[in-house]
């Protein structure tokens, strides 16, 4: 039953006009009968489904529910999110891309949950992924890349995030080395990175994307409040979270093209202009020590670089800043 269901809205995706209750009919190996039967119970989901007498049916538009096909209507993508699974709860995306990689599904392969309940932020940290309220999506990618030039994936991420956020608001979105997206110097964003890899190959990476989207404030964990927010708080309305995935999986595809063909380059030059706190002095601290730096920006292979009040200029991979 389900798997006919979805076989049904495949065909009628695949159809842009109209498509006779004869041809489902056939392609389904289903009596007339039974695709009316199908298509009240779709109606009952919150399909809009048009039926014109002698030329058939075709969807008009998608319940608000997320759910896969509702993902997939309209995606047109070339590769990223061919291979697209959602669910309502998950412990973490993260954990679901890496048993799919291990399985060997492609480049691009796309898991997105309503909500985690162990939700993985960078430094072992929790990230709070309540139902329904945001983005918490993992994308394998399968990069032909030395591991050296991983991070620039990370910074590749928060470029298509800052682009979306710029594209489709008034709002000023900044990226906090290396990958935290601020609105307001709140951050609405994080993205986690992890690396399978033999010495000189990366096996694959799972790119892990949260975005806190229609939190109202006092969704908001308190404890947090002071520096995390959502685009609802700072723009005050409503997002479309399925649009916007479907945005970002658009932007993310396109930007990645142009990785692939001309290099970091141009990514870097974008990561730059959203930077945050370029040219001003802030705190960094690594594992070593804690010390005052003007931030310069960023190196050709993603890392960081600062200059020490003494002048001294340092590269760096891997450091918290603080301001
Ligand atoms: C950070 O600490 O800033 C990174 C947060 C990354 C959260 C995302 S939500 C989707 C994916 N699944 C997880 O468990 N974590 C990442």
């Amino acid at each position: 039953m389900e798997s006919t269901r979805k076989e049904l809205i495949e065909l009628l995706n695949k159809n842009k006009g109209h498509i006779s209750g004869q041809e489902l009919s056939n392609q389904l190996g289903i009596s007339r009968t039974a695709v009316w039967k199908h298509m009240n119970e779709l109606k009952k989901d919150g399909y809009e489904i048009e039926a014109v007498q002698r030329k058939g049916y075709k969807i008009l538009s998608y319940p608000d529910k997320i759910s896969e096909n509702t993902l997939r209507w309209g995606l047109d993508t070339k590769w990223m999110g061919n291979e697209l699974y959602h669910y309502d709860q998950v412990e973490s995306t993260q954990e679901i891309v890496h048993q799919l990689a291990k399985q060997g599904k492609p480049h691009g392969t796309v898991v997105i949950a309503d909500e985690q309940v162990k939700g993985k932020g960078r430094m072992a940290r929790n990230w709070d992924s309540p139902k329904g309220k945001g983005i918490w999506m993992s994308i394998l990618l399968r990069p032909n890349l030395p591991p050296l030039q991983a991070p620039q994936l990370t910074l590749l991420a928060a470029t298509v995030l800052a682009k979306l956020i710029a594209e489709n608001s008034d709002l000023n979105p900044q990226i906090k080395w290396p990958n935290d997206l601020l609105i307001n110097h709140k951050k609405v964003s994080g993205i986690l990175t992890e690396m399978q890899a033999e010495q000189d190959t990366i096996q694959y990476i799972v790119l892990g994307m949260g975005m806190n989207v229609n939190q109202g404030e006092d969704e908001i964990p308190e404890k947090i409040r002071y520096k995390a927010s959502s685009l609802k708080v700072e723009g005050g309305h409503d997002w479309n979270i399925q649009a916007t995935i479907q945005h970002i999986l658009r932007l993310f595809e396109r930007t990645y093209d142009v990785f692939e063909s001309q290099g970091f380059e141009t990514i870097k030059k974008e990561w730059e202009h959203f930077g945050y706190k370029i040219g001003e002095e802030i705190t960094i601290s690594t594992m070593k020590e804690t010390w005052k730096a003007t931030l310069i920006g960023i190196e050709p292979d993603g890392a960081l670089r600062a200059r020490r009040r003494n002048g001294r200029e340092e590269k760096l991979y891997s450091a918290e800043i603080h301001w």
